[in-house]
C-alpha cells in the first residue's frame, strides 16, 4: 500500500523555504500568522448565522459600499494577527482608506502585506462561499524605519507570495510563493490545514465563463461579441460554454482554476475602470493563476505589469485559462482595430 504523506500547511511552507539556503524563515512565519487569522475568521464565518453578527454596521468603506460586521471582524482580525509578528513594515486593506502602520518596535520587518479581508461579502447572508485574499511584497523603503506608501504601490510582478482562503463547503487555504500553487483544507476537528491540492495546474483551455451578464448593455462591443461566440455551438472548441457566476471573485476564480474557465470583470460605460481592486484582488489572483499555468490581464496589459498609482485603484480583469484569456483579448483588440479603420 502506498504511504500517504500527511502534510500540514506549516510543514509545507518550511519545506518549500528550506530549498532556498538564503531564506531566513521570515516568510514562513508570516504565512503561518496568516493561517492563524484564517482559522479564526473561518470559525466566525461558520457561526455567523448563530450569533447576532449579521446585518449592516451603518458604516461605509472607502468605496462607498455598506460594510457588514463580518468585513469589519475579518479586517480587524487580520491586523491583530499580523501587526506584532515583526516581519512586516506596513499593511493595507481594502477596508481602510490609508496604509496601516505597524506599531513601533515591530515595524522594521522586510515584508509588506495587502489584503481583502472578506471578498464576496454580499453573499454572507446566503451561506454562499466568501474568502480572504492576501498579497506579500518585499519592502523597498529603507529598512530602519516604518514602511511607506511606496512599499505598497509596487507592480504585481514584485509579489513574493500571494494566496486566498475560501470559507465554503470546507475552508481551503491556497498559496503560492512563486513555486507552484498549493491548496490545504482545514480539518475542523483538530484545526490544521492539510495538503489536499498539490501543485494545482489549470487546463490550457476551459469551458466555463463567469461574468455578471446583467451589465451586458454597458459592455465593450468586442466583449459582447465574445460572449455571444461562447454561446454558439461548435463541438471542436467545446462551445457552448457553461455560465457560472457566484459573485465572490475568489470563489469564481478558484472553481475555474480547478475545472478550467475564464472569469471577467470588465470596464463598462458605467464603470470605466471596472469594479475590482488591483492591489487587493486582481494582483494576488493574477500571480496565483500564472503560477497555475493560466493568464490574467486588463484586456490589453498583463495584470502583473501594471504600475499602480493609488492604493484603491480599480482595474478591468480577464483571468483564467491561457487560451480563453487570449481569445477575449483578441475579440476586443480586433473590434478596436476595425473601428479605427
Ligand atoms: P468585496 O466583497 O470584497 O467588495 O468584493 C465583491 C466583488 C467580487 O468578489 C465579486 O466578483 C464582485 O464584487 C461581484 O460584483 P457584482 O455584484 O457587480 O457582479
Ligand atoms: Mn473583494
Ligand atoms: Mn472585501
Amino acid at each position: 500500500m502506498d504511504k500517504i504523506r500527511f502534510m500540514t500547511l506549516g510543514r509545507h511552507i518550511y519545506e518549500q523555504e528550506r530549498k532556498y539556503p538564503e531564506a531566513t524563515g521570515e516568510l514562513s512565519d508570516l504565512l503561518h500568522d496568516l493561517s492563524l487569522a484564517a482559522k479564526v475568521i473561518s470559525l466566525e464565518v461558520n457561526k455567523a448565522g448563530l450569533v447576532d453578527i449579521l446585518g449592516f454596521t451603518g458604516d461605509h468603506n472607502v468605496h462607498g459600499e455598506n460594510v457588514k460586521k463580518l468585513d469589519v471582524f475579518a479586517h480587524e482580525m487580520m491586523i491583530k494577527a499580523m501587526d506584532h509578528g515583526g516581519h512586516l513594515c506596513v499593511m493595507a486593506s481594502e477596508e481602510d482608506e490609508d496604509i496601516i502602520h505597524i506599531p513601533e518596535a515591530f515595524n522594521i520587518g522586510k515584508y509588506v502585506l495587502l489584503f481583502d479581508p472578506l471578498d464576496g461579502s454580499s453573499n454572507i447572508d446566503a451561506n454562499v462561499s466568501i474568502g480572504t485574499i492576501f498579497s506579500i511584497y518585499r519592502r523597498v523603503s529603507p529598512d530602519n524605519g516604518p514602511g511607506t506608501m511606496e512599499d505598497c504601490l509596487q507592480p504585481g510582478k514584485n509579489q513574493v507570495a500571494a494566496g486566498y482562503i475560501i470559507y465554503g463547503s470546507s475552508t481551503i487555504f491556497v498559496y503560492t510563493a512563486g513555486n507552484g500553487v498549493h491548496g490545504f483544507t482545514l480539518d475542523p476537528s483538530f484545526g490544521e490545514f492539510i495538503l489536499s491540492h498539490k501543485n494545482i495546474k489549470t487546463p490550457k483551455k476551459g469551458n466555463i465563463y463567469s461574468i455578471n451578464e446583467g451589465n451586458y448593455l454597458y459592455w465593450h462591443p468586442g466583449l459582447k461579441k465574445y460572449i455571444k461566440w461562447l454561446q454558439e455551438e461548435d463541438k471542436e472548441s467545446e462551445r457552448p460554454y457553461s455560465s457560472r457566476y457566484i459573485g465572490s471573485m475568489v470563489s469564481d476564480i478558484h472553481r475555474n482554476m480547478l475545472y478550467g474557465g475564464i472569469f471577467m470583470y470588465p470596464a463598462d460605460s458605467r464603470s470605466p475602470h471596472g469594479k475590482l481592486r488591483l492591489m487587493y484582488e486582481c494582483n494576488p489572483m493574477a500571480f496565483i493563476i500564472e503560477q497555475a499555468g493560466g493568464r490574467a490581464s486588463d484586456g490589453i496589459t498583463r495584470m502583473l505589469e501594471i504600475q499602480p498609482k493609488t492604493l484603491h485603484q480599480k482595474t478591468p480583469i480577464f483571468i483564467g485559462c491561457e487560451e480563453d484569456v487570449l481569445m477575449v483579448e483578441k475579440f476586443m483588440r480586433e473590434y478596436d482595430v476595425l473601428k479605427v479603420e
